[in-house]
């Protein structure tokens, strides 16, 4: 991914200063972590996602991060491969921005931009546990009516998947995802 979108931002609930969106480096990643923590929890590794996410990196090219021009860290998106039915399909997560900037606009931009990458690389299947109400507008419905589950208990109200080509739901896999091992 080279494209670098650049945000100023309409009038919003908060200030948000000017950022841009790009792909997570190592820089980046130093300070995830701690950032991670601050915005979600420190107990953020028991929840059901992360089962899916000790035995491989996230993906690169779909890791986001929204940085200000002095490099600050104003929030990330990152995307981790999972297996279904044999072939490879998306679990989205974390999301999180800065906790002083919420409800500004960043975390639709990254939503959009990396919604729009995934579907770009042909990923066909975009997981992920949160809140429907947030994720909705993206166009995630809920999964295990569908047809899908997960390996660990979740609650079934948060587990999501989105048709991220438009194939139709009839043309998609289902089953359970699994946790891809390298
Ligand atoms: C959830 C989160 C990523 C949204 O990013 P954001 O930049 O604050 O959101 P945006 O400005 O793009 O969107 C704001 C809208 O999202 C809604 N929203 C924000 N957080 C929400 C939540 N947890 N549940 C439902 N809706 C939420 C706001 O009410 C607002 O709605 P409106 O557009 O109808 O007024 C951010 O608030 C955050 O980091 N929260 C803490 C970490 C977290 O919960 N991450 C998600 C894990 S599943």
């Amino acid at each position: 991914m080279t494209s670098t979108l650049s945000h100023t931002q309409p009038p919003a609930k908060v200030a948000v200063p000017s950022y841009s969106l790009v792909q997570q480096d190592g820089d980046h990643e130093l300070h995830l972590d701690a950032f991670l923590d601050q915005t979600i929890g420190a107990d953020r590794h028991k929840r059901p996602s992360y089962s899916y996410r000790n035995s491989v990196p996230a993906l690169g090219e779909l890791s986001l991060a929204a940085v200000c021009p002095d490099g600050r860290l104003l929030g990330s998106l990152r995307f981790w491969p999972v297996e279904l039915a044999g072939g490879r399909a998306l679990l989205l997560g974390p999301l999180a921005v800065d906790p002083t900037l919420q409800g500004g606009g960043i975390g639709r931009a990254l939503m959009e931009q990396g919604l729009h990458h995934a579907q770009k690389l042909g990923y066909e299947l975009c997981f992920l546990v949160g809140e429907p109400s947030y994720y909705a507008r993206f166009g995630f419905e809920a999964a295990v009516p569908k047809g899908y589950d997960m390996i660990v208990e979740v609650d079934a109200r948060k587990f999501q998947v989105m048709d991220l080509q438009k194939k139709g739901w009839e043309k998609l896999p289902v089953g359970t995802i699994y946790p891809v091992r390298d």
